[in-house]
């Protein structure tokens, strides 16, 4: 069953209760320390309508406190409020009722989904998210797109949304050309496929002749000549099984079914280019194909002087196709900051051209570059950007050394796994932490650290939640309403309650950021309840709510962490 917050219960309340509210008001009611909840936007809104602001804000009070509407059905039930004030210039605190609170607990608990509602019900995202280059290393950029994407994946799932996923994979172009060109003319060069792409590249850089016989070479390819394609599946084959990998050692849900490479978009090129073209949309200038837009200080190139096609022009095959064919009422693009001006322009364009309808909504959900301990682009020492293999291993035996320092009697193989957990935890959460569009610096040691903003202090909050319930036994007990709370009850039971508005906010914004900073607040809350009420000890009814208060916490935490895509374990 949907529970609403009481945020949201109170901020509709509060709407109903003005005279005139302008659109897109925003009552803004969040957690108070003066009270349960407070609101902030009756204030504003007096100044918008030239009303003294606290004679406004008791007007409003008044409706709040009593229920009785003025004309409008009461958003708010009865027995939920027990004091409204104005504070201040004009903010209103609401004191919510102690049974209201535990009721909500008891709500909340009994529901397997916490009451989160479902209001991407309906709605097709296709998600275009991690996206590596075939024959080339897998860097933090794309492990940072793959974290975010799949994070938005969960959530957007959670809330009833269908999501595509689109691994919209580099296997396209020249650099193919110039790949197997360079495969075909140095047999003898078995080093791995990544370093042989290395040397080709530099190869095509150094040696006119060969980047003459690579040009030609990407002809045949494209034409589909078949001992050049044979190459190239060969070269997509093994770059895809590397993926794979890396995949399954971070968890996602990504799989080899969701790739749709660059090169999937071929067929459709010259049809983008031929319509764009008669649409008058795109022109030639300089013998290439070219879109103009407003204040861009480029044109984008839909085909080049050459005839070829490149990245551009297989972007906007693409819109168009997760469009018309996979029905997209959004389209997400986890990318990289940098590529802003790009997306600006392929959305541009594919309105233009009709292809992108106005109620179909494009998002580039960018990015910010992953910064080394330096503060410069992360890299290894040998000037690599890290290998992400090692990376992750590293960070995984980090942790399980983290894990057997905190319990050296944990047995090999549950040591193993957990240091799985809390490393892979650690790297999806410091990327996921950060703003999206910040940069962030990657950190080992600040990832591993037991307390702070980090994934292993919620993973102990959790586990230690769990150890609490297992030595209350079996069953949770029914919450007695009736009893007493403590104010560090009442804050965590409010902060329990928002869970729902926070998972939303993330799929409305593309932002897990919110969730990260939303769980790492509840294990503060759950801390310090621990520090002021002691649970087991506790007489009945306070022991039994508090038990009920405890699970209910465990359950938010597990189900937050699993959205981000990271392991609650039971035990640490
Ligand atoms: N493969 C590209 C890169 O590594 C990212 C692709 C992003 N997605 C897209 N539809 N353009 O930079």
């Amino acid at each position: 069953m949907v529970v609403p917050s009481f945020a949201a219960l109170l901020a509709a309340r509060i709407t109903a209760a003005l005279p005139s509210v302008p659109a897109g008001f925003d009552p803004q009611v969040r957690l108070s320390e003066h009270a349960d909840l407070q609101a902030d936007g009756v204030l504003a809104l007096a100044r918008t309508l030239r009303r003294p602001p606290r004679q406004l804000a008791a007007e409003v009070a008044a409706e709040v406190a009593t229920g009785v509407a003025t004309g409008v059905a009461a958003a708010l039930p009865g027995g939920i409020v027990a004091d409204v004030r104005v504070a201040g210039p004009g903010f209103l605190n609401v004191t919510l009722t102690g049974e209201a609170l535990l009721g909500r607990v008891a709500e909340r608990l009994a529901d397997p989904r916490l009451g989160v509602g479902l209001p991407e019900t309906g709605v097709r995202t296709v998600l275009d998210y991690s996206h590596p280059n075939v024959a080339r290393e897998m860097h933090v950029g794309h492990l940072r797109s793959t974290i975010i994407g799949d994070a938005l994946a969960r959530v957007l799932t959670h809330l009833g949304g269908t999501v595509v996923r689109q691994n919209h994979i580099g296997d396209w172009g020249t650099q193919y050309g110039m790949l197997i060109q360079y495969l075909a003319e140095h047999p003898a060069d078995t080093a791995a496929l990544t370093q042989r792409y290395k040397t080709a590249y530099a190869l095509f850089q150094a040696d006119p002749a060969f980047a003459a016989r690579s040009r030609a070479r990407v002809v045949a390819l494209q034409g589909g000549d078949p001992d050049s394609l044979a190459v190239w599946h060969a070269m997509v084959e093994e770059s895809t099984r590397y993926f794979s990998d890396v995949y399954e050692r971070l968890g996602v849900l990504l799989t080899a079914a969701d790739i749709a490479g660059e090169s999937s978009y071929n067929p459709m090129l010259a049809g983008v280019a031929g319509d764009l073209a008669a649409a008058g949309v795109a022109r030639v200038s300089d013998g290439a194909l070219c879109v103009f837009a407003d204040g861009a200080d480029a044109p984008l190139i839909v085909r080049k002087s050459d005839g070829g096609f490149g990245y551009p022009a297989t972007d906007l095959a693409a819109v168009r196709h997760r469009v018309t064919t996979l029905r997209a009422d959004r389209i997400v693009y986890v990318v990289d900051a940098r590529q802003a001006p790009h997306f600006r322009m392929v959305f541009d364009t594919a309105r233009r051209a009709g292809w992108l309808p106005p109620e179909v909504e494009a998002v580039h959900a960018a990015f910010g570059v992953v910064l080394g301990a330096d503060g410069r682009p992360f890299k290894t020492r040998s000037g690599d950007t890290a290998p992400l293999v090692g990376l992750l291993g590293e960070a995984v035996e980090r942790a399980t050394a983290v894990v057997a320092a905190k319990n050296p009697s944990l047995p090999a193989p549950e040591l193993a796994e957990r240091g799985r957990e809390v490393g892979i935890g650690a790297v999806k959460y410091a990327d996921l932490s950060t703003s999206r569009t910040r940069d962030y610096l990657y950190d080992p040691d600040r990832m591993m650290a037991l307390t702070g903003n980090t994934s292993v202090y919620l993973q102990y909050a959790h586990a230690r939640l769990r150890s609490v319930l297992a030595k209350a036994g079996s069953a949770v007990p029914p919450v007695r309403a009736d009893a007493p709370l403590e104010d560090v009850e009442r804050a965590l039971i409010l902060r329990l309650d928002g869970f729902g508005d926070v998972v939303a906010g993330v799929a409305a914004g593309c932002e897990p950021h919110r969730l990260c900073t939303y769980l790492f607040e509840l294990a503060q809350a759950v801390t310090a309840f621990y520090e002021r009420c002691p649970v087991l000890r506790s007489p009945e009814p306070l022991r039994g709510n508090r038990i009920a208060l405890c699970a209910l916490t465990a359950s938010t935490l597990a189900t937050g962490l699993g959205l981000l895509g990271i392991a609650a374990p039971p035990q640490l």
